[in-house]
């Protein structure tokens, strides 16, 4: 059983390069549009499947061809889809992008079909090994995905991101918290037993019930971070389904993570030998 299913989100990503960020008010130039497959559950189920995990997905996209474009890319990384969703009358999920010289980035999503995933669209998690879940989709049910998981035995992993309210009953069904510096700072105290903190440049720190162990990250040159963090909870989640402990996970996923911000675009590209070679990670479906 190790089987990984990703509940979340589908976006096209609408993605403009500029030197430099605009402040309030400020227009400033950038670079010709790019119109690629994202959504923080897409990019997970997608680099899950990169890394060799055997994933299936389920969320909602529209009848438009962004909806068409997300779904067959997570389709052709070898992502079982046939529980993502094809919605009549709201549009596919989308997120506007724009990526400075520093590879930074700020993101604006509009949920679209997102927001139409509901309790009923969640399958049975018998033979689930692992779960993961973000916020980017109703928060009924991301709780009513990991209170039935938990309740077959399945690792729940959580990300907070976007951050927001988080509903009661969600953390005590989480088995494991990832979450970025700025998100565990928002969340304070939780209940939640073991936590991956990621650190950017600086790595990751992993906690299990008070134990703390840090990890380094690769030094890299970052060409953007879009996607990073999906990534790296993707990383982690195939990792724990194969029986890795959480710090072996954590030490695999920073890899992924530096191998993520070295390449444009939110979804991991295939782990070609150079990459699995560079970054010590082991290819899965290209
Ligand atoms: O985490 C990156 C993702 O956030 C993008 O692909 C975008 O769609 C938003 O969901």
């Amino acid at each position: 059983m190790n089987r990984v299913l990703v509940v979340g989100s589908l976006n096209a990503d609408l993605v403009v390069r500029t030197d430099r960020f605009p402040a309030a008010g400020e227009t400033v130039a950038g670079a010709d549009l790019v119109v690629g497959p994202g959504g923080k559950g897409a990019n997970q189920a997608v680099a899950m499947a990169r890394l060799g995990g055997d994933v299936a997905m389920v969320g909602a996209v529209g009848t438009d061809g962004h909806g068409t474009l997300v779904r067959d890319a997570v389709a052709a990384a070898g992502v079982d889809v046939s529980r993502v969703a094809v919605r009549r009358g709201p549009a596919t999920g989308t997120a506007v992008i724009t990526v400075d010289a520093a590879a930074d980035n700020t993101i604006v999503v509009s949920p679209g079909a997102n927001a139409t995933l509901a309790a009923a669209d969640l399958p049975s998690f018998d033979g689930v090994a692992v779960l993961t879940l973000s916020l980017e989709s109703p928060l009924g049910t991301v709780l009513a995905a990991a209170t039935a998981a938990r309740a077959a035995g399945t690792t729940v992993l959580l990300n907070l991101s976007p951050f927001g309210p988080v509903p009661d009953g969600l953390l005590e069904s989480t088995d494991v918290l990832v979450v970025n510096e700025h998100e565990a700072a928002l969340l304070g105290e939780h209940p939640v037993g073991r936590t991956v903190v990621t650190r950017g440049a600086q790595g990751c720190v992993v906690t299990e019930h008070g134990v703390r162990t840090p990890v380094d990250a690769l030094a890299v040159e970052p060409v953007d971070t879009t996607g990073s963090g999906d990534a790296f909870l993707a990383a982690v989640a195939v990792r724990l389904a194969a029986g890795d402990t959480l710090p072996d996970a954590a030490r695999y996923a920073v890899r992924v993570g530096a191998y993520a911000v070295t390449v444009d675009g939110a979804q991991l590209p295939a782990v070609t030998a150079d990459a699995g070679e560079r970054f010590g990670l082991v290819a899965g479906r290209s």
